[in-house]
């Protein structure tokens, strides 16, 4: 792939994640949407008359236009391996909204199909670029909270029945997964960001206020491989609306909690070698952008660096790999009861 070069993006499943993939693609002078895929004609006709994409009912059809270098996989979870195979043999780079997909076995499926047609694979998790969350993961890489002690992660928010109700898709276990697998995917993808691997779980789940086969409420304890403990408390039974996203991390020399409604801002940030000055203007900085460049036009810009340089995208499969398997350790954990391992020394 020569340097500069227009690169051609394609989305299946034009939904409502669809948007911010095409808004994106849009926004970068070097990227555009040239095709598009959905079972419902009707989903795509934004598309077509917006930016000029060729629709398709069948995915096969759209993946035989050479003119193709990356599709967008927005469509319901429990697809995301089946189409991520077919997309890799057609050999187009991929980027794959989260969860990477439902189970393990599918995650293998799809980073084994990326390595063997040599692909490029990113996964959407796009909170990695708020500027709050790059600041405190610069924090951490410098060592300033020193030996951390644990960590606690919030995700208070509300889905209500409506939500569920949209498609039947959601909230069933075989395609959407609960509160853990949709929504706190993401802040569980950050908690490990900056804590490192996982080594075991406990989790209790439940169905508490939605009508849903998955969990609309979870709690659970990790303990990371360097010893550290962390909570996890995730709902969408919030009433009336969303309340709290927040990650806190406590250090023998420091303490940080990123919050809000979302957490977009340092709500506390008490660090031992960072003067008033310094905690003052940094606070400041994040608070005047504090949701930055939009994280799916990250995403996507991202990937088109990794294909002209010929290097692994931001956020790898590997990296959807290892959020999943926090999540599907939480489950196997409240539904055995018991506490559960990852990794190595586990699943
Ligand atoms: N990164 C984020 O912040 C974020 C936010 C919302 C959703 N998501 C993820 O994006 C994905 C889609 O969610 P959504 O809310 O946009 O769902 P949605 O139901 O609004 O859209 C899904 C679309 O896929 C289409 N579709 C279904 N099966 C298809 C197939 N076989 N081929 C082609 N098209 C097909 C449907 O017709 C629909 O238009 C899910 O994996 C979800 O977890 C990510």
């Amino acid at each position: 792939m020569k340097e500069g070069k227009e690169m051609n993006f394609a989305i299946v499943g034009c939904g409502f994640i669809s948007k911010k993939h095409a808004e994106a693609i849009k926004n970068l002078a070097n990227a555009k949407l040239v095709a598009v895929c959905d079972k419902v004609e009707s989903a795509m006709d934004p598309y077509v008359a917006q930016h000029g994409a060729k629709p398709y009912t069948e995915l096969s059809e759209m993946l035989e236009d050479n003119s193709i270098d990356v599709v967008c996989i927005c469509t319901p979870s429990g697809l995301h391996a089946a189409l991520a195979e077919q997309i890799a043999a057609a050999k187009k780079h991929i980027v794959l909204e989260k969860p990477i997909a439902m189970t393990i076995e599918e995650t293998n499926r799809i980073i084994n199909a990326s390595k063997k047609y040599s692909i490029k694979l990113a996964v959407v998790h796009p909170n990695r670029f708020r500027p709050v969350v790059q600041e405190l993961r610069k924090i951490i890489e410098k060592g300033l909270l020193g030996k951390i002690s644990h960590a606690t992660c919030i995700v208070n928010w509300n889905r209500n029945q409506e939500y569920y109700d949209q498609a039947p898709w959601r909230g069933t276990k075989e395609h959407d997964g609960g509160v853990l697998m949709n929504q706190a995917i993401h802040n569980l993808d950050l908690l490990l960001w900056f804590m490192g691997k996982p080594e075991e779980v406990y989790s209790m789940e439940a169905t508490r206020l939605r009508n849903m086969e998955a969990e609309d409420v979870s709690t659970g304890v990790i303990r990371f491989e360097n010893g550290a403990l962390g909570t996890v408390q995730a709902a969408t039974t919030v009433y009336p609306k969303n309340f709290e996203e927040s990650i806190t991390i406590f250090g023998e020399k420091g303490t940080v909690k990123i919050g809000g409604m979302n957490a977009l801002y340092f709500e506390h940030l008490d660090i031992k070698g960072l003067s008033e000055e310094e905690t003052r203007d940094l606070k400041l900085s994040v608070k005047a952008d504090p949701w930055g460049i939009p994280g799916h036009q990250c995403i996507i810009e991202d990937m088109i660096k990794a294909i002209e340089e010929d290097r692994q995208p931001a956020v790898t499969g590997d990296d959807g790999k290892q959020a999943l398997e926090l999540v599907v350790a939480f489950y196997k954990s409240a539904e055995k009861n018991q506490p559960i391992k990852i990794g190595n020394k586990g699943e």
